[in-house]
């Protein structure tokens, strides 16, 4: 193995960073490493330059005509179509809308009718928990449903799947240890016994090159405030195949999903296309500010991203093992690049205090319970040097013992 690099080595990596430039288009405090990215993306002045326009002008001049002039009834399929190239979705089959919750709630209905006669959900014990409560809820909805989980019915997602599966709703990249499935594989495989995938994207969408049309997924859904950089709350988006559009159904059936909203009828008649999974008037400042994080999304090639995001996440955890590896910090991360997501987790017994106290020092991640310190690596503004910088100080923390004080205990509401 190389020895491990020292400060001058990682500050040659910077300098030839091909994604450096990236970093100052976005509004970083200076005292701030940003590693969680993967939770709330960072700002980008292209961001603010996008609501300013959507607030003060179109709203504030044009009022109502902006609708039609500024093209907001159009922003959910444009944003889509704009996510889809980073996602290998062609044209027409990605929307933003609602929370990556609902869309769950939405697709899971659209799966389910689309295969009448199968009545389990396959899901992960794992998951990120609204998954889950999503599934329960469906499940809630229909007395002859079940949800089977990996984990709990069975050790993988493979074992559960027979010919009573509809649907498995599967993360891409687990919220919590990383781990990046084999998206091509395993849509195959439930597809070869006749049930249908849902991917979720949170963890994928704009951390790595992701190819939904490559991999015949069937649907797709995914949030837009962490590594897209939407802003928090922002929208998230729905990806649903071109062959599947004639038979989707969703139960949110609200207006915007009618093939003719402004017809204002008394029956419902579903849009044809992927708009049927909009429900309600659109929340058109948050899709401009959405809009200004994608356009620099315009300019990057998801390999040099993929590279980078490889490479600092290696670097991370072998700074940590290093200098950390004797205070009780447990990799929770797969080693293995090819399977893991643009994150970096530890476990400590005292993850919760290990974090606040970073963050006190600037270091930004965030505690996962039981016991993660979960670290996101953005490559558009994590250096090399952040990288290093922020081992240094974990180390310093956890040597000298500083995160025992009692301040670095008190829980707040979002850890
Ligand atoms: C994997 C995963 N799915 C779903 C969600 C929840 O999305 P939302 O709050 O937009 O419904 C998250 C949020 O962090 C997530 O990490």
């Amino acid at each position: 193995m190389n020895s491990l690099p020292d400060l001058a080595a990682v500050e040659a990596m910077d300098e030839t960073d091909p994604l450096r430039a990236f970093r100052s288009r976005f509004t970083l405090p200076s005292d701030v490493i940003y590693l969680d990215g993967n939770s709330l993306g960072a700002a980008s002045q292209e961001v603010f330059a996008e609501v300013r326009q959507a607030a003060m002008e179109e709203w504030g001049n044009g009022l109502i005509r902006s609708w039609n002039s500024a093209g907001w009834f159009h922003l959910p399929v444009e944003l889509g179509d704009r996510i889809g190239r980073l996602i290998g979705a062609a044209e027409g089959q990605t929307v933003v809308t609602d929370s990556t919750s609902i869309n769950i709630y939405k697709t899971l209905h659209a799966a389910l009718a689309m295969r009448p006669g199968r009545n389990v959900i396959v899901a992960e014990g794992d998951s990120f928990p609204t998954d889950l409560y999503m599934a329960e809820g469906v499940v809630s909805t229909r007395p002859d449903l079940t949800l089977r989980l990996e984990g709990r019915d069975a050790d993988t997602v493979e074992e559960l799947i027979d010919d009573s599966v509809a649907v498995v709703l599967v993360n891409h990249v687990n919220y919590k240890s990383g781990e990046l499935r084999d998206m091509a594989a395993l849509t195959k495989r439930i597809q070869a016994a006749g049930a249908l995938v849902i991917w979720d994207l949170c963890h994928s969408a704009g951390a790595l090159p992701v190819d939904l049309d490559g991999a015949g997924a069937d649907f797709a859904v995914g949030c837009t405030y962490k590594y897209l950089n939407g802003g928090p709350g922002a929208p998230a988006f729905i990806y649903a195949a071109k062959r599947h559009h004639a038979s989707i159904t969703q139960p949110l059936s609200g207006w915007w999903s009618h093939a003719r909203p402004f017809a204002f009828e008394r029956s419902f008649d579903g849009e044809a296309g992927i708009r049927r999974f909009l429900c309600g008037t659109q929340p058109i400042l948050s899709l401009r500010a959405l809009r200004g994080a994608l356009s620099i999304w315009e300019e990057v090639d998801m390999n040099a991203l993929r590279q980078k995001s490889i490479a600092l996440t290696e670097l991370f955890i072998r700074l940590v093992e290093a200098k950390c590896g004797q205070y009780g910090v447990e990799l929770e991360t797969t080693r293995d690049s090819e399977k893991r997501g643009s994150q970096v987790s530890f476990k400590h017994g005292n993850g919760y205090e290990v974090m606040q106290a970073l963050i006190e020092r600037g270091v930004i991640g965030d505690f996962r319970a039981p016991s993660t310190l979960r670290f996101g690596f953005t490559p558009l503004y994590v250096g090399y040097r952040d990288v290093w910088q922020a081992a240094t100080v974990l180390e310093e923390i956890l040597s000298s013992g500083s995160w025992k004080e009692p301040r670095f205990a008190v829980r707040s509401a979002v850890t």
